[in-house]
């Protein structure tokens, strides 16, 4: 039986895969709980007129994946290995309402070559019931402080919540991100008498009063604020340059919009050097 203490690595025999378990085994490493390897098989197996050599052949290669995953996890955590018979976005969706935690690699065997991210990633960071990483960059664990982006509004707090406990666990900073969009330029603020710095102090003020919980509650998380105008996903790219994570919400404040992501978590997700985790809301997810 799964549950919120299980960690699942959907595997696919590629190294991106392999990246994501060693990320993950990590992560129960640190923080304990169970980690379980997930392979979702070709629905081909279900079809009736397969040679009964074609169906053991397909699911003894199910089982080879899932086994060579298995060999990269320090035996000393607690493992489990299962293959479904379905598509890999709706096996591994299937999977997070059971897990408290999915990873991902962020390519698999499919793909162009120049794709930066997969279908299956994608598709299971929109619709998982639970918190997903995407394991990109070259070395999946990585020093360096989590960089979370804080929107400010009632969805920053499982995503505070998150990269508060994921910092704490690897005794590491955050970097708490808020950036704001001016609705004049530069030039014109100075001609109308408006000071944007005024509204970079307001901004900074709400991102404190944000995070000042989460101080108190991990008192040994070392905190950077970082205020900034312009695009969020630009200044949390820049900031994961040196990060051991970066942590978004599914959407902001644009979610009349109708995507299931919103265009920083599309961007993390697509050219961060770092593993990203996304945290949907639970509003969301009803
Ligand atoms: N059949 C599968 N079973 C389990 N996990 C999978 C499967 N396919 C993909 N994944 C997971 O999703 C990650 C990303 O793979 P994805 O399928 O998105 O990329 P791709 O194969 O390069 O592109 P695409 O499938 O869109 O052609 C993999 O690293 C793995 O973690
Ligand atoms: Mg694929």
């Amino acid at each position: 039986m799964t549950t919120t203490r299980t960690v699942t690595v959907g595997v696919d025999g590629s190294d991106s895969a392999l990246d994501a378990v060693r990320w993950a085994a990590e992560e129960v490493r640190l923080r304990g709980g169970r980690l379980r390897l997930v392979h979702a098989e070709s629905p081909l197996f279900d079809a009736p007129d397969l040679e009964r050599r074609v169906r053991t052949a397909l699911r003894e290669a199910s089982w080879r994946v899932v086994r060579e995953a298995a060999e990269v996890v320090d035996p000393l955590v607690e493992l489990e290995v299962h293959v479904e018979v379905g598509g890999p976005a709706q096996v591994l969706a299937a999977e997070s309402a059971h897990a408290g935690l999915l990873v991902l690699g962020t390519r698999g065997l499919g793909g162009f070559a120049s794709l930066a991210v997969g279908s299956t990633a994608i598709a299971v960071t929109s619709h998982a019931a639970c918190p997903v990483v995407v394991v990109r960059g070259d070395k999946p664990n990585r020093p360096g402080p989590v960089v979370v982006g804080v929107h400010g509004d009632p969805h920053s707090v499982p995503v505070l919540a998150k990269a508060f406990a994921e910092a704490s666990a690897r005794g590491v900073g955050v970097v708490a991100v808020h950036t704001w969009h001016p609705v004049v330029g530069d030039v014109v603020a100075l001609s109308a008498g408006i000071d944007l710095a005024e509204y970079d102090a307001l901004h900074g003020g709400r991102l404190a009063r944000l995070v000042s919980p989460w101080r108190t509650k991990y008192r040994d998380v070392p905190v950077e604020l970082v205020v900034d105008r312009g695009s969020a996903s630009t200044v949390l790219l820049e900031r994961a340059e040196d990060a051991a994570l970066v942590v978004v919400g599914g959407r902001g404040r644009n979610s009349l919009t109708g995507l299931l992501l919103g265009s920083t978590s599309h961007a993390l997700l697509h050219h961060a050097p770092c593993p990203v985790m996304v945290v949907h809301a639970p509003s969301e997810d009803a």
